[in-house]
């Protein structure tokens, strides 16, 4: 336990190396402010013992200015502690939250389908906020206070060390209530962030499935949901409140036993004439000054155990390993002729296998249509090739290299995908386009939405391709956001092609005419080809007949329709008439 905690300390430090200035201005406008307190506490004996029995009236003036002097130092090294160490702080948390974003940015699609993408935003937002909260934030007052304890300790040993002694009896005891607590809070935040994981998780799925709570009517039951996790936040965080208001209560406590001690034993010690009574005024002046110190000093351990609540899930999820990753000896893959093939490839989610033993060999510019039940593998297959997944077994090449051991960027460079998803951002509809090629220009942007005969209705927009479209596109139909993302694909001007039901929702008229512009497209490409409708894969030059993740026949549409097999029975469904 207390190793992790090491660990995490040592993490976190790490983060904080480069503002290591910022942090050394800080600690040094530090001392300014424990210096001062402690100087005010060490006065407090010439003023009684001196100023008093004098009786002089310039010593007097002279002490309302050193009131106000030191007030003034330390309000400006306060000033400057907490801009240097609260900048500090948020620099930290900068970093953290951008390496949180880069890191699950690169995190695999096989990642994503395990967890749900709310509890990555609340991670980056929750955890890393709870962690600024705490440690960035609280860190300021620990230094602080800190720094003031330890000189109105020394201050106490040097006044009467008799006296700290019994003033410090209390401290040891104080520790094990005060960790005991620390433990608890860490354990309840990392609880409480996980339910923060949760209901981020119901949020983004209510707001992004509002067409279809609307559509069912099934409002009272998100409520519910989302109720039920808001209250089990709340639990948790009551348990995190319960440990954190019992802290000062205890400490005070136990803190008033070292008073009393200090006060039978100090009274005993002036009465005999050991000290003087300004001599235990400034020993109760500084013990007073430094239990408030103390007590918050304890308070911070439980800050400072939130934080590390936090760290440990923000670290956890920085250390999940990202599966799909360019080898050391991964290659950079030229453009490609766009020969493709599968060697024996084996593929499951999980346990279960979805592609068996599966081995297809591609030729350049060749248009291939796959085709098979729903669940049969298409798309499986498509994502492997994109590299969203590595294969268990077998081996996946372009031009002869496998896959695996060419860099990411090089591969995707190969590829354009248009995906049964059609996923539009939140942006202009030129910029929606030119996503596949950032630098393409207004004109090649204008001629891919052409071909994929987006132009016409684009055109007709309140801001023709400067209209922003929702974040899923709600203001466009169906069949123009496949339109969309066509014109993606073709601006994208890669060798090969994947098009998963890319035009399954267009009528028939506009399917006609985009097919027409990306047969013109495929000619010189190696293209896959999904789609149930087998009038837009009859004219592939090989067709695909896939059933449960194998491939069972292969050849031309007249081909396949000539043996009376899976083909032929689809084929015979869908033109009975
Ligand atoms: N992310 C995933 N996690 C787990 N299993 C998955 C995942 N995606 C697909 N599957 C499973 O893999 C199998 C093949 O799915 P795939 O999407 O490749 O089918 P498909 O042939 O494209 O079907 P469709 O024609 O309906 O699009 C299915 O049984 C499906 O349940
Ligand atoms: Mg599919």
């Amino acid at each position: 336990m207390a190793k992790s905690n090491m660990l995490v300390y040592k993490r976190l430090l790490r983060y904080s190396k480069p503002y290591t200035r910022r942090i050394v201005f800080a600690m040094i406008a530090s001392l300014g402010v424990a210096g001062t307190d402690v100087a005010i506490a060490k006065l407090v004996q010439p003023l009684v013992d001196h100023v008093l029995a004098e009786r002089s009236m310039s010593l007097v003036n002279l002490a309302a200015m050193v009131v106000v002097g030191l007030a003034a130092v330390k309000g400006a090294s306060r000033y400057v502690q907490e801009y240097f160490m609260k900048t500090a702080g948020q620099l930290v948390v900068q970093d953290l939250r951008n390496d949180l974003f880069c890191h699950s940015i690169d995190l695999s699609m096989g990642f994503y389908s395990r967890t749900p993408a709310g509890s990555v935003v609340s991670s980056i937002l929750n955890d890393v906020g709870m962690l600024q909260k705490s440690a960035a934030d609280e860190l300021v007052a620990m230094v602080r206070e800190g720094l003031t304890l330890i000189g109105m300790v020394f201050l106490l040993f040097y006044n009467d060390w008799r006296l700290a002694i019994v003033a410090f009896v209390v401290l040891p005891v104080a520790v094990v209530p005060a960790s005991h607590i620390g433990r608890r809070i860490k354990k309840y935040v990392r609880k409480s962030l996980a339910n923060m994981g949760i209901l981020t998780s119901i949020l983004q799925e209510s707001f992004s499935g509002i067409k279809v709570i609307k559509a069912f009517g099934t409002e009272r039951a998100e409520k519910d949901k989302f109720g039920d996790e808001n209250w089990n936040f709340y639990l948790r965080m009551k348990k995190v409140i319960r440990y954190d208001a019992a802290t000062a209560p205890i400490i005070e406590l136990l803190a008033s036993f070292g008073a009393a001690g200090v006060l039978w034993y100090g009274l005993q010690r002036v009465m005999s004439g050991a000290i003087t009574q300004g001599e235990l005024l400034s020993f109760i002046a500084a013990m007073g000054m430094m239990y408030g110190p103390m007590k918050r000093l304890i308070k911070t351990n439980n800050v400072i155990q939130k934080a590390v609540g936090a760290a440990e899930r923000v670290f956890d999820l920085l250390d999940t390993p990202v599966d799909v990753t360019d080898t050391l000896d991964a290659i950079e893959l030229p453009r490609s002729r766009g020969h493709v093939s599968f060697e024996h490839v084996d593929f499951g989610y999980d346990d279960e296998l979805v592609l068996k033993d599966f081995t297809v060999d591609v030729l350049p510019g060749r248009m291939v249509a796959l085709v098979g039940a729903s669940g049969a593998g298409k798309s499986t297959l498509i994502g492997l090739l994109a590299r969203f997944y590595d294969p268990q077994q077998g081996v996946i090449r372009i031009d002869g290299q496998d896959i695996a051991h060419v860099t990411q960027d090089s591969l995707k460079q190969q590829i354009a995908l248009v995906d049964q998803e059609t996923f539009l951002f939140h942006d202009t509809l030129s910029n929606n386009i030119r996503y596949s090629n950032l630098q393409a220009s207004d004109e090649e942007v204008e001629n891919a939405a052409r071909m994929a005969y987006a132009d016409e209705f684009i055109r007709e927009m309140p801001q023709g391709y400067e209209t922003v479209i929702g974040d899923r596109g709600v203001r466009l139909s169906g069949g123009q956001r496949q339109r969309i993302c066509i014109a993606r694909a073709i601006l994208r001007d890669a060798p090969i092609l994947l098009l998963d039901e890319a035009t399954s929702a267009l009528d028939t008229e506009s399917e006609t005419v985009v097919q027409r512009a990306l047969a013109n497209l495929m000619q010189e490409r190696t293209t896959f080809v999904i789609a149930h409708r087998l009038s837009t894969i009859m004219h592939a030059d090989e067709i695909l007949v896939m059933e449960h993740g194998k491939l069972v026949e292969r050849g031309s549409h007249a081909q396949l329709l000539a043996v009376d097999g899976t083909y032929r029975r689809l084929h015979d469904l869908q033109f009975k008439d």
